[in-house]
């Protein structure tokens, strides 16, 4: 392992993300990229390995700038995610596209002692992070969790695994939203929920319009102050690229869920998807 922070830091043991030539390399040598790699400042994001080596490239501020930049709301959205999820003590379930771990967190602190919580990215410096704030944090329930370094389009558990999953400003940065949710669909139990936490396409003008200037004179201006402009000018196209609230309910139930319903946040300007299987 390249790494040891945390002895429930698990290794990455899925193929190919998009990148063959980056992710066939040792995973020594792929990371942890250098912060701020001059020759990946300006490159457009186009596949995954892009899009893992620009979140191990944002790991170390990504908390501190969710805060600022939501005003702390983020902590909220992910409490109604979390509830929305119907996880419950006890349950096993499954957070994909963890990041640092805070809708892990909030999942472990439900399930309890007799639950297990898994964290799932592949970002390192992503998971580092949340292996060092489980150990920092140090609340006896958080023992439940273990890190997993592994693909939201590959994963390693086997078919009917979990109560519940969890995924939060995760679908929107996938590749491909389809696998991304029959994975999701494979992984869970007979009756279970995935409750799905992103920013919302809105159809609405107004709203689009608000979300697209605070991402232009807030969100970049202050990234910038970190250094990380360009990367965060890609949460803007990544919004434009992303589904509907009503594509992403056809979506969940064409891939198989027997039922699907989005809920607009925040006056719109955030979505959370639940589907039962
Ligand atoms: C915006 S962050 C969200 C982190 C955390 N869930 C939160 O809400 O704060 C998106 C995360 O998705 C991860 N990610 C994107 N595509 C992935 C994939 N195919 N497999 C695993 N993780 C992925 C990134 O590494 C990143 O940590």
């Amino acid at each position: 392992m390249a790494y040891a922070a945390n002895s429930n830091l698990l290794p990455y043991n899925s193929p190919a993300i998009c990148n063959r030539m980056a992710s066939s390399l040792p995973l020594q040598l792929r990371l942890p990229l250098p912060t701020n790699p001059p020759f990946l400042r300006h490159r457009p994001i186009q596949c995954a390995a892009d899009r893992q080596a620009l979140f191990n490239r944002i790991a170390p501020v990504y908390d501190n700038l969710n805060d600022l930049l939501s005003l702390g709301q983020h902590r909220i959205w992910k409490r109604m995610a979390v509830s929305w999820s119907g996880a419950k003590a006890g349950d096993c379930v499954l957070d994909i596209c963890c990041g640092s771990g805070d809708l892990a967190f909030l999942v472990s602190e439900r399930v309890g002692y007799d639950g297990k919580v898994t964290g799932l990215d592949f970002s390192q410096e992503q998971l580092s992070i949340a292996s060092s704030r489980q150990n920092s944090l140090s609340k006896p329930c958080y023992n439940n969790i273990e890190w997993v370094e592994g693909d939201a389009l590959n994963l390693p558990f086997s078919d009917g695994t979990f109560d519940a999953i969890t995924m939060g400003y995760g679908l929107r940065n996938v590749v491909d939203k389809r696998k991304a949710l029959e994975e999701m669909l494979r992984v869970l139990k007979q009756g279970s929920k995935i409750s799905i936490l992103d920013f919302n396409k809105t159809t609405q003008p107004i709203t689009a319009a608000i979300q697209e200037w605070m991402i232009n004179n807030i969100v970049v201006p202050v990234a910038s102050g970190y250094g990380l402009a360009e990367d965060y000018k890609y949460l803007s196209k990544s919004i434009n690229e992303f589904s509907t609230g009503k594509e992403l309910e056809e979506l969940a139930l064409e891939v198989g869920f027997s039922t699907s319903r989005h809920y607009e946040i925040s006056g719109g300007l955030m979505g959370n998807l639940v589907a039962s299987r």
